[in-house]
C-alpha cells in the first residue's frame, strides 16, 4: 500500500493471474505500482513483468522500484501502445486496473477533483490531445450531449450541454464551479445528490478526454492477441461503463461463430473462441476490505482465460 493509491483486490488479482512464477507477465495500469509489487512477489528470479502508465507521474513514482528489480521493465505508453512491448503469445497474464488513480484525483491541478476553483484538465497523460476545458470548447453540444449519456447515462443530457456550451462562452476563465453551477441550474440537485451528479458529469468528460472506451476496447485486443494458451487477463473496473465496454470487448473474443449475422450460414468455420471466463460472475471486494478502502465498493473484477 503506498499514500499514491491502495490497490483493490490486490492477493485475489495475484492469485488468479500468477501461475508460472517464471513467465511473463502485464501490468497495463501501474499507478502507484501496489498491484505491480504483489506481482513481483509472486514472480520467480527468470519471471518477468512489463508495467505501463500513460501518466508520467505514474512512471516516476515507481523509478526507483524499476531500478532495482531488473524483472520489471516500465514504460510510459497507453494500453493502445501495447503490442509494442509483448510481443503475440508471449504472456502469461495481464492486468487491467481501470481509471484514475487516488493520486490523479488528488493533485487539484491534474483537474479530476470537483474542488471549488479547480482547472479543467482531466488529462491522464500527455498522449491525450486536449485539455478538458480544450475539448469542451471544441466539441459539439451534441458530442457533449452524447458524452453524458453514453459515458456516464445521465438523464437530461441534452439541457446540460446547451448550458455548459452557453456558460463556456460567458466566461473568461473557465473552473470546475462552471460545471457545478450547470448541474445546478440542470438538476437542481439536494445537498446529498450534487456530488453523485458532479462525479457522473466529470466521468463523462474525463472519459472523452482520455479517449478510454476506445482504450479499453484496443488494449484488451491488443493483450488478448499478446497472451499465450492458458493465459489469463483480469480487469478491475469501476463504474457501469467501464464494465459494459470490458463485458463486450470480452464477449467478442467468446464467439465460436464471428460471420455477420445477415448470413444464413456460418462461413467462419465455427472454432474462433478465443477467451473462456474464469469465474462466472464478477468479484467484489469484501465488506473488510470496503470498510478499509471505499474506493473497492464500486469494483468488479473479471477474469478471462486464452483458450
Ligand atoms: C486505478 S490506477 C492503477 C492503480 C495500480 N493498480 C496500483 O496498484 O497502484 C489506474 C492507472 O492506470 C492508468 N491508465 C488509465 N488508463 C490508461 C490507458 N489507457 N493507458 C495507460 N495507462 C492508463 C492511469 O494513469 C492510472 O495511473
Amino acid at each position: 500500500m503506498t499514500d499514491y493509491h491502495r490497490p483493490v483486490l490486490e492477493q485475489e488479482v495475484a492469485d488468479y493471474l500468477v501461475r508460472d512464477p517464471s513467465a511473463s507477465y502485464l501490468d497495463a495500469t501501474l499507478g502507484g505500482g501496489g498491484h505491480t509489487r504483489a506481482l513481483l512477489a509472486r514472480l520467480a528470479p527468470d519471471g518477468s513483468l512489463t508495467a505501463l502508465d500513460r501518466d508520467p507521474e505514474a512512471i516516476a513514482h515507481s523509478a526507483t522500484l524499476a531500478a532495482q528489480d531488473m524483472r520489471l521493465h516500465v514504460h510510459q505508453a497507453p494500453f493502445s501502445r501495447i503490442a509494442e512491448f509483448c510481443a503475440p503469445d508471449s504472456l502469461a497474464g495481464a492486468l487491467f486496473d481501470l481509471g484514475v488513480s487516488s493520486h490523479q484525483l488528488d493533485e487539484r491541478a491534474r483537474g479530476f477533483s470537483f474542488e471549488s476553483g479547480a482547472p479543467l484538465d482531466m488529462r491522464m497523460g500527455p498522449d491525450a490531445e486536449s485539455s478538458a476545458l480544450e475539448w469542451l470548447k471544441s466539441c459539439t453540444e451534441e458530442e457533449l450531449a452524447g458524452a453524458f449519456h453514453f459515458n456516464s447515462d445521465l438523464d437530461r443530457s441534452r439541457p446540460l450541454a446547451r448550458r455548459i456550451k452557453i456558460m463556456l462562452g460567458e466566461e473568461a476563465l473557465p473552473t470546475s464551479d462552471l460545471l457545478r453551477r450547470a448541474v445546478d441550474g440542470i438538476y437542481r440537485p439536494r445537498d446529498n445528490e450534487r456530488a453523485g451528479l458532479l462525479a457522473r458529469v466529470f466521468q463523462a468528460i474525463r472519459m472523452e478526454v482520455n479517449r478510454e472506451r476506445d482504450e479499453i476496447r484496443l488494449g484488451l485486443t491488443a493483450a488478448v492477441g499478446a497472451l499465450a494458451k492458458g493465459g489469463r487477463v483480469c480487469v478491475l473496473s469501476y463504474h457501469s461503463v467501464e464494465d459494459r465496454a470490458v463485458k463486450e470487448t470480452f464477449a467478442d473474443f467468446e464467439k465460436d461463430c464471428v460471420c455477420p449475422p445477415a448470413l444464413p450460414v456460418c462461413v467462419c468455420g465455427g472454432k474462433n473462441r478465443q477467451l473462456r471466463k474464469v469465474i462466472r460472475k464478477p468479484q467484489e471486494a469484501s465488506a473488510e476490505e470496503i470498510a478499509m478502502n471505499p474506493r473497492a465498493r464500486s469494483a468488479k473484477l473479471r477474469v478471462m482465460e486464452k483458450v
